[in-house]
């Protein structure tokens, strides 16, 4: 070999050696790198419904193996009982307490907040609408509880951990794990009253999932969330009532009176299709407009869209813009808000959040819109 070859030979080994001594170091510091932190607050349910007792937040932390190998979790007991007994002032100090929880440690990936799965779909919602932090935090539920064969919770549990736990979860709201799957709170509803697979995000689609290797996104979600959501409920003290009431043949609107006269600030009217309402209720519909109560309308077929009414083409029927409707009509038009996509359950959820901040209409109707 001639001198001019061995010249470009010895140079790159050197630069080999010196990229080499490079990398070493922060290979090492990778290995030992921390685990990510993951707080774990527990409100109970029948993921920790125990014959004899419940579980406690110490005890379910303590019930998957290997959480170890993926983060450093912390856990504290919010309450222990079934979803359906959350108050809504638990739901205000549940939220204030993960949003304090996250300013308080930036370090901190992630968190997994269990609940039972009657009403898991209500909390998250909240939990998505009103946790300004771009990191996740995690829902989680079991169907069976831990008395009986084939309890799933612990395992429901650790993929919380895991998915909270993972940067790529990042950004994508308050998210639901149960059964390997993640489903955006956004769009999640349980619908099965028993079967372990009953989360599901209607014909949307899950986010991604929980597998043995590691947690897989294939979706995002599109309306705002995270630090893009413009509600705080920081100095929130009390949620304002909002029933939900539905359409059906011969249904009376007294329903509707009785919530207005109890104090509801505004109601979800689960309308029949695209929007059809019972003729029988219009009394009770003109009765909320004259006390300033707002109607939401939400489709009680489970999917499907009801657009506001300047978006609707002319002639599809259900009320374009019409400047010689009778002024009671009119009236009823000012407070009346479409609830897009929300399911009725779910559109109470953003009403009740949205009337902490406002009690415009076309404010109302654009939060609506965007979330
Ligand atoms: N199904 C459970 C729930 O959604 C209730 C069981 C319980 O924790 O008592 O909360």
């Amino acid at each position: 070999m001639t001198a001019t070859r061995v010249r470009p030979v010895l140079v790159a080994a050197a630069l080999l050696c010196l990229l080499a001594g490079l990398l070493q170091p922060l290979a090492a510091q990778r290995a030992q790198a921390p685990l990510p932190k993951v707080h774990f607050v527990a409100t109970g349910g029948t993921i920790s419904n125990k014959e004899g007792g419940r579980l406690t937040a110490e005890e379910l932390s303590k019930s998957m193996p290997g959480v170890e190998r993926y983060a450093r979790l912390t856990h504290e007991q919010f309450t222990n009982v079934a979803s359906s007994e959350l108050t809504l002032s638990q739901w205000l100090a549940l939220s204030k307490r993960v949003n304090e929880v996250f300013a308080s440690d930036k370090a901190l990936a992630g968190i997994v907040v269990t609940s039972g799965t009657d009403t898991l779909e209500e909390t998250a919602f909240f939990l998505h609408l009103t946790v300004r932090d771009p990191r996740p935090v995690v829902v989680v539920g079991s169907m069976r509880n831990p008395s009986t064969v084939g309890y799933e919770g612990a395992a429901n549990l650790l993929e919380g951990v895991r998915v909270a736990a993972d940067p790529a979860s990042r950004n994508k709201g308050a998210l639901v794990v149960l059964n390997d799957e993640i489903n955006s709170a956004r769009n999640v509803t349980k619908s099965d009253a028993l079967r372990l697979q009953t989360f599901r995000s209607r014909d949307y689609g899950q986010l991604g999932v929980v597998d043995r290797d590691r947690v897989v996104y294939f979706n995002q979600i599109v309306q705002r969330h995270n630090e893009q959501i413009e509600f705080d409920i920081s100095k929130v003290t009390e949620l304002p009532r909002v029933d939900v009431i539905m359409v059906y043949q011969g249904a009376s609107g007294d329903l509707i009176k009785a919530a207005v006269d109890n104090g509801a600030k505004g109601i979800v009217f689960a309308v029949a299709g695209a929007g059809a309402t019972s003729g029988t209720q219009n009394e009770g519909l003109a009765y909320a407009a004259s006390k300033g109560v707002f109607i939401v309308t939400s489709t009680r077929t489970g999917s499907g869209r009801i657009a506001p009414p300047q978006q609707r083409p002319e002639g599809s029927g259900g009320g374009g813009g019409n400047s010689q409707m009778p002024p009671e009509q009119q009236r009823r038009r000012q407070f009346t808000i479409a609830g897009e996509d929300h399911t009725p359950i779910k559109a109470r959820v953003v009403l009740m959040v949205a009337l902490t901040k406002t009690t415009n209409r076309n404010e109302l109707q654009r939060i609506f819109s965007e979330y």
